[in-house]
């Protein structure tokens, strides 16, 4: 059974995952209209996969006595500056859920939940993988410039890199 404290907190991180999956989305979309196909593959999977990190927490929540709820979420930003824009946001985000995850250990071991923040560690172990990817990529636009023919060569390399984080997964 978990606490009143540990549900509403993680029924908090399933809005958090909820509006990861339709930020990346929107994202997605915008790539795919402005011509950045491989980009727009790329966001449209980790769409997906957002989607599965908000499920898990579904699962977790109701099979531990408490009531996971469906959260209103906001509406995600649909225009970016650039592709470069887009992968900024999304280092930023990133951050910014990692921080909420910690967050969140933290509330269980104020409540000594110690199943929960055993359950959380398989989200700490994927919140560095998400920021590194981030960074790997943010790093690779740093030196491509916002030249077209450029970007290019990044939607190329991109299929690359998700391959490599794939098979470090
Ligand atoms: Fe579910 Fe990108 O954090």
């Amino acid at each position: 059974m978990i606490s009143k404290k540990v549900e509403d907190r993680l029924n908090k991180q399933i809005e958090l995952e909820g509006y990861s999956s339709q930020l990346y989305l929107s994202m997605a979309s915008w790539a795919e209209k402005s011509g950045y196909n491989s980009t727009a593959k790329f966001l449209y999977a980790h769409a997906e996969e957002e989607r599965l990190h908000m499920l898990k927490l579904f699962s977790y929540i109701n099979d531990r006595g408490g009531h996971a709820i469906v959260p209103e979420i906001k509406m995600p930003p649909s225009e970016f500056d650039s592709v470069y824009d887009v992968f900024k946001q999304i280092y930023g985000h990133e951050v910014m859920i990692s921080g909420s995850i910690n967050d969140l250990v933290g509330v269980c071991v104020d409540e000594r939940d110690f199943t929960t923040q055993n359950f959380l560690q398989w989200y700490v172990n994927e919140q560095i993988e998400e920021e590194n990817l981030a960074r790997n990529i943010l790093d690779k636009l740093e030196l491509l410039g916002d030249d077209k023919a450029r970007l290019f060569l990044f939607e190329r390399d991109l299929d690359s890199i998700i391959m490599q984080n794939n098979q470090t997964e």
